[in-house]
């Protein structure tokens, strides 16, 4: 059995205002987390703000990217891996669709932050996930093993042990439309697939979270799905009553 694992992906979202307010809410109702993990991740200015803020342990620490080069040096506005440990973040964002459609982040880029992250020992949380007209065209299966391949091909399958997975179809994040259960199983049971055919044992361990429109009222069903390990959330993680209605509506 598969802990479940629940993320809030805050995007460029808040002010010191705002995450005071949604850190004593999260703080009050913590106590409600049961089993699941839970982490969150705020913009990389607000980290440590956030971490100052949160008074549980149930809840850790994530940043939404990081810098393909480690250390430290000359790279105007990155935040390297050392810098991520160095204020408590076990978790990083890699490979969002914001970062490959607004950005340019390629396949190989990913591969390369994915490295990174591990070699520093931070959790990628590894987002994969096809366009409406990619699905449309019949192409999901295609994109979803391109995503993967990259990153298989640069880490090897049993890093996986070490990184969560988030599949987010880009046509549900941010809409209100979100993938049926079924439709997120299937390609759930896809990744999962994929993975096994290199090493069954680390397909079955691997925690592979929904992302897009993840709400209350969905959670519950989402979640229940076999190969459905947890969520991305974004919009409702910015909300501590939704977010921890999310965070246990698997238990
Ligand atoms: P929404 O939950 O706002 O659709 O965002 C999903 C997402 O992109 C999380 O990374």
């Amino acid at each position: 059995m598969r802990q479940l694992f629940v993320a809030g992906n805050w995007k460029m979202h808040g002010s010191k205002a705002s995450i005071m307010n949604l850190m004593t809410g999260l703080n009050k109702k913590s106590a409600e987390i049961g089993a699941t993990k839970v982490a969150i991740c705020p913009p990389t200015i607000y980290i440590d703000y956030a971490q100052k803020c949160l008074a549980t342990d149930k809840i850790a620490l994530g940043a939404q990217n990081i810098a393909i080069e480690p250390v430290q040096g000359a790279f105007t506005g990155e935040t390297s891996a050392e810098m991520l440990k160095d204020f408590g973040c076990q978790y990083v964002v890699i490979g969002h669709s914001e970062r490959r459609a607004i950005y340019g982040e390629t396949d190989s880029e990913i591969a390369q932050k994915v490295v990174t992250a591990l070699k520093a020992g931070i959790t990628p949380i590894l987002c994969v996930g096809e366009t409406l007209e990619e699905r449309e065209a019949g192409n999901l299966e295609k994109v979803i093993s391109t995503q993967l391949n990259a990153i298989i091909q640069a880490v090897g399958i049993d890093a996986f042990e070490r990184i969560v997975i988030a599949y987010e179809p880009v046509w549900a994040i941010g809409t209100g439309k979100t993938a049926s259960s079924a439709q997120a199983q299937e390609v759930h049971a896809f990744i999962r697939g994929q993975l096994a055919v290199l090493n069954a044992a680390v397909a079955e361990k691997v925690i592979i979270q929904y992302g897009g429109s993840v709400k209350p009222g969905n959670a519950k069903e989402l979640f229940a799905q076999p190969d459905i390990d947890g969520g991305l959330i974004g919009g409702a993680s910015l909300n501590a009553d939704d977010f921890i209605a999310i965070c246990t509506a698997g238990e």
